[in-house]
């Protein structure tokens, strides 16, 4: 029995990584590939998609464009981190595969509604599933899980100390998103850091794979191996998507979750983007409420706060091992 993934990307080097770990999980089946604007073009990330399908053998896949820019702000791409193209500067050649006719927006309603239960895995700004659940709030209950690449849960933030890049981009997406009522469960990105990041040594391990996706995977992510050393020091290949993709195939891969308020900040710029954690539930606390009228009363997203990161670099080397 296969488990229907709908995936919404922004792809760039990191994403296509995990665009490989779910075509490789023997028992996903990835029924379409949303494009959203983020880290590249909406062009450009539906040119690195379709150019990882066909890497992978899997140009059935339908993929289609999406929103070209956030709902409101302008937008900001990454290419310092992922390199022009987005995928280390290796400027692939031109795909078979062509995009798909329509527009992401509708292809997710309509994907969604095709495959009640479905798992919606986001590994990118949010822009596509903020209108999505605007344009058709139906579709809400027939997601099984969806799994959020975005935020950071208490932990510093890459693109301002207090946020990370796919809901800085476009907090007000990632807002109608959170409270939309969708099951998100948030992987942020401090659990792509530290020991989950692949040292030099397991990078010499996926080298000796000796398989295209092993060597894609090196090849484009040679820009963001780069900018995770002058960001931070660390000489790591810090892979956020891959590890957000682990724990949507293996849920059991999140060591540590539990449930929270939790809301986006839209409004400051200092925080502009923040994931804000109601850890403590004092929304819930009546004695709160004489200085705090929170927006959400309860938990509507389960926060992933630990990897099991033994395991989610094994399901990364089994997916690269495949030619
Ligand atoms: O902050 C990390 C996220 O931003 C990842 O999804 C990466 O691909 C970029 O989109
Ligand atoms: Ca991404």
């Amino acid at each position: 029995m296969t488990r229907p993934f709908l995936i919404d990307t922004d792809t760039a080097s990191d994403d296509a990584v995990a665009l490989i770990m779910a075509l490789r999980a023997p028992d996903v089946e990835v029924k379409a590939i949303t494009i959203v604007s983020g880290n590249v073009t909406v062009e450009q990330g539906t040119r690195n998609a379709l150019v990882t399908l066909e890497l992978c053998g899997a140009g059935h896949i339908p993929v289609y464009a999406g929103a070209d820019r956030p709902l409101l702000r302008e937008p900001e791409r990454a290419e310092w981190f992922h390199g022009a193209d987005g995928m280390g500067n290796q400027y692939y050649p031109e795909p078979q595969g062509k995009v798909a006719p329509g527009h992401a927006v509708d292809a997710l309603i309509e994907t969604i509604k095709a495959n009640p239960g479905i798992t919606l895995v986001t590994l990118g700004p949010l822009t596509n599933i903020g209108l999505a659940v605007a344009r058709a709030p139906e579709i809400v209950p027939l997601v099984s899980r969806c799994v959020v690449m975005g935020g950071t849960a208490w932990a510093v933030g890459n693109v301002t100390p207090a946020a990370e890049f796919n809901i800085w981009q476009d907090p007000e997406a990632a807002r109608m998103a959170f409270r939309s009522g969708l099951p998100i469960e948030m992987v942020g990105w401090e659990l792509c850091r530290f020991d989950a990041g692949l040292t030099l040594a397991e990078m010499d391990h996926v080298r000796s794979l000796n398989t295209r996706p092993a060597h894609f995977t090196l090849d484009c992510n040679r820009s963001a191996l780069e900018a995770v050393f002058v960001q931070s020091g660390a000489l790591s290949l810090e892979l956020p998507d891959p590890v957000a993709m682990a724990t949507a195939i293996d849920p059991s891969i999140c060591a540590r979750k539990s449930r929270h308020a939790v809301d986006i900040e839209t409004q400051s710029e200092l925080t502009r983007g923040m994931t804000v954690i109601d850890q403590l539930d004092n929304a819930g606390d009546e004695r709160n409420r004489p200085h705090w009228r929170p927006v959400l009363e309860r938990a509507n997203v389960t926060v992933c706060w630990e990897i099991d990161v033994l395991r989610w670099k094994q399901m990364l080397y089994e997916a690269l091992a495949v030619d």
